[in-house]
């Protein structure tokens, strides 16, 4: 499977220890497992700061960067070896395989921290911490330097200054190495597998959740642990609800099914949405509607290049889809006043895409003192304008409510334009209903 190697996590810890004030230390935990119900635990995903400089996949662990330390820079906190918890859990790295398989210079365990880490904290004068993203460690590190402080009068010198460490890590985190890339269009191309194997399953009389299993099904053949979020399969009218998570919906001839879902490789998301016919045809409706967001995702690719900014695709998708609703009477009036006075909202409600990468709305500014940030090689975005038809707009045609698209794709921007992660699953009317007929044939 593509995975970041090694060697990456160390080019980044020494990138950001590059940036960091002379004697500071930066402290980040791992994520806590969270319970689901009882005794039951969530899937553990370790969070994406830490996992970005450490690639260490355990829970109760913390990194601790200290440039210029003598015994070693990267230190790491992690459970101990335990043969009996290890025979019911898994597997530990512990102390030696923190060294070893994961690059630290100095490892301890996790039970020792409240000895040994404000030790490693006193004397510096700058603390790199992400204050409110983990309330309960926020306590602790307040604990630790509650310690420190408490030993003033003996000469201990505490922390005088604490720093975002979050600004400067996502700032590094929105531009996406080589190897990132890699990773991110494996994930991208499991999805399209996933999305093409739905839009051939689909069937009426199924229901909305036996397409998610399909696309589960290529997610997990193709070595992703899990979706990088909650799937959406939204039949009918339910396209219309863009956070649609039932998944429980009868699918109906003569509706379409949207399904916006991605998975996640070596914590990694891919984010694709396509908008089929339940039947395999669309109405000539449904139709007209899909061409002009399918207009509207092309143009949009035209606008991410290096220099052009965050937001030119989002107004490009805007332009487009204000026209088309003229075209097709569903607003009425100039489309450059339409656009002023917002009159595609009712019909086009959410931007036309955000930031992707180790988390599917991904870290970053998207305006850079005030302006909308200018795009460079590297960074990774959505393209994803919708049209979507409340079934209770009485100012539309009856035949037009409950119709919903959405179509999404994933890029990177590349030195003279832009990448599309996500081209292998199809989406021009014509090449939807081909391979949904040739599937049909098959069974038949
Ligand atoms: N899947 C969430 C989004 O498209 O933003
Ligand atoms: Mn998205
Ligand atoms: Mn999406």
């Amino acid at each position: 499977m593509t995975r970041i190697p090694k060697s990456e996590f160390a080019r980044r810890r020494k990138a950001l220890m590059d940036q960091m004030e002379p004697n500071s230390i930066a402290i980040l935990p791992a994520a806590p497992v969270h319970l689901r119900n009882r005794d039951v635990e969530h899937v553990y995903r370790q969070d994406s700061d830490f996992q970005y400089l450490s690639g260490f996949p355990e829970p109760e662990a913390v990194v601790a960067l200290i440039p210029g330390r003598e015994h070693g820079e990267y230190v790491l906190f992690c459970r101990e070896r335990d043969p009996e918890r290890e025979l019911w859990d898994g597997l530990r790295a512990g102390q030696d395989g923190a060294i070893k398989e994961y690059g630290a210079d100095d490892a301890f365990p996790i039970g020792d921290i409240d000895d040994i880490l404000p030790g490693l904290i006193e004397g510096r004068s700058r603390v790199y911490y992400a204050i409110g993203s983990n309330p309960e460690f926020d306590h602790q590190l307040m604990e630790w330097i509650n310690t420190i402080r408490s030993k003033a009068r003996l000469g201990a010198q505490p922390p005088s200054e604490f720093v975002a460490l979050d600004h400067l890590l996502h700032d590094m985190r929105l531009y996406k190495s080589a190897n990132e890339v890699k990773v991110m269009r494996a994930a991208a191309e499991i999805s399209a597998r996933a999305h093409i194997r739905a839009m051939q399953a689909s069937r009426s009389g199924l229901f909305e959740y036996h397409l998610e299993a399909e696309l589960d099904y290529e997610f997990r053949k193709g070595g992703a642990k899990m979706p990088a979020y909650g799937s959406i399969v939204a039949a009918g009218r339910n396209a219309c609800i863009l956070h649609y998570r039932e998944n429980d919906a009868p699918l109906r001839d003569g509706d379409v099914v949207l399904i916006d879902a991605g998975c996640e490789i070596d914590c990694y998301a891919s984010d694709i949405t396509r908008t089929f016919p339940v039947s395999g045809r669309f109405s000539a409706e449904q139709k007209a509607i899909y061409q002009i967001v399918l207009d509207a995702n092309l143009e949009a690719f035209k606008h991410i290049a290096p220099g052009k900014h965050w937001n030119e695709a989002h107004e490009a998708t805007v332009r487009v889809i204000t026209a088309g609703l003229v075209r097709l009477g569903l607003l009425e009036g100039e489309v450059d006043e339409l656009i002023a006075a917002e009159a595609y909202k009712p019909f086009y409600m959410h931007r036309a895409g955000h930031w992707l990468g180790m988390d599917v709305h991904d870290v970053g500014d998207y305006k850079v003192g005030g302006e909308w940030r200018v795009l460079e090689p590297g960074m990774c975005m959505t393209v994803e304008p919708g049209i979507y038809i409340a079934v209770d707009n009485e100012q539309v045609a009856k035949k037009w409510r409950g119709i919903g698209i959405r179509i999404e794709d994933d890029v990177v921007v590349t030195r003279d334009g832009c990448e599309i992660l996500t081209g292998g699953v199809p989406k021009e009317i014509a090449e939807i209903e081909a391979l949904m007929a040739a599937s049909r044939e098959q069974v038949a």
